[in-house]
């Protein structure tokens, strides 16, 4: 071969490559053009052993154009090699990619329980009124739960509250006139006592309306003035701020064993307005609290001068007052925390 044949092979061979260096799209076919034109067989190879054939005197130049021709191919193969690893890391960043426009888990608030919503509404009315708020333990002594109450041992009053007993001293409280109790001994028998006692409290009771376990918020005020006339202002007050201004108040004669006289208050009822129907069984009232002036006998068991002393106390129903608020139609549904139920309350 004279050194004009070799730069015509070399020429044919750059055309060839660059031919197919285009269609190079994956690794496989780099591998085909590498095998092809730098491998054993190629015209690259062939060239350099034809060098021996070469005279010497163009040796030196024949040498350096085919070392040139493989420096050339060498680097379309680089290139074509970079390009095709690029290709793959985008594709692979592609299928990564995290898309930011996705929306994000969203935090649910929660709203107050609706028995909360009626026990703070309740508090924040006597707070108003310049009342304290008192809290006791929920397993209380026989002695402030009943005795203090004037309801001694085997006395039928106990009847009125079936009671969880723990021992023969100790009781689930059944109302929480208990704290009242606590309170009244507090205060050694000197006034004025003006509180609220807001708690769960205990009974064995079983229906859509009595649950085991209630809410209830007693009041007591002892002063050497409280009057009947006062206690009837406090509770038209609290149940009109409770059921709104168009509620009729009514109160009716009724008995405890630690007020007397004692009352029952009713308000008109929220189905047929007081006309009379199903819901308030004809009466055209609903019973919701109980109340009266505090006997004498538990103003002097609890330590007060009942010629100087007088007051009245009185006991709301925290899970009547929000089943008949927001109508709602079994008691267990306060305690089961079924988050469809509680969602009825959520505020957005
Ligand atoms: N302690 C009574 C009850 O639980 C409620 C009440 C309190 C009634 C104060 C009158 C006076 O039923």
């Amino acid at each position: 071969m004279d050194i004009n044949e070799i730069k015509l092979a070399i020429e044919k061979e750059l055309g060839a490559c660059r031919a197919d260096i285009v269609k190079v799209v994956d690794q496989s076919s780099l591998n085909d053009f590498k095998g092809l034109h730098l491998g054993k067989k190629s015209v690259c190879s062939a060239l350099f052993s034809q060098m021996r054939n070469v005279p010497s005197e163009s040796k030196q130049i024949v040498g350096k154009l085919v070392v040139d021709l493989r420096q050339e191919i060498s680097e379309m193969f680089n290139k074509k090699e970079t390009e095709l690893k690029n290709i793959a890391l985008e594709k692979q960043l592609q299928n990564e990619k995290v898309d930011i426009n996705l929306p994000g888990y969203s935090t649910k608030l929660g709203s107050k329980h609706p028995f909360f919503a009626v026990v703070d509404d309740i508090t924040d009315f006597f707070v108003g009124l310049g009342y304290d708020i008192a809290d006791g333990p929920e397993v209380e002594s026989d002695h402030n739960n009943f005795e203090m109450m004037n309801i001694p041992k085997d006395h039928p009053s106990r009847d009125m509250q079936d009671s969880f007993s723990i021992t023969d001293e100790l009781v689930l409280r059944s109302h929480t006139s208990a704290v009242q109790a606590r309170v009244m001994a507090a205060s050694k028998g000197v006034g004025p006592i003006k509180v609220i006692c807001p708690g769960k409290v205990y009974r064995r009771d079983n229906d859509a309306t009595h649950s085991h376990q209630f809410g209830q918020v007693e009041g007591l005020v002892i002063s050497e003035d409280a009057t009947f006339a006062n206690l009837l202002e406090t509770l038209t007050l609290l149940l009109k701020h409770l059921f709104g201004d168009k509620r009729k108040v009514r109160f009716r004669p009724s008995y405890f064993p630690f007020t007397e006289p004692s009352i029952e208050a009713d308000i008109s009822c929220f189905e047929c307005g007081g006309t009379g129907c199903k819901f308030c069984k004809n009466t055209g009232y609903i019973e919701i609290l109980g109340a009266g002036m505090v006997h004498p006998n538990v103003l002097r068991l609890n330590g007060f001068d009942d010629s100087k002393y007088q007051g009245f106390a009185f006991g709301i129903g925290i899970d009547r007052v929000a089943m008949l608020k927001y109508n709602i139609d079994d008691i267990k549904r306060f305690y089961t925390n079924d988050i469809r139920f509680l969602s009825e309350f959520y505020k957005e």
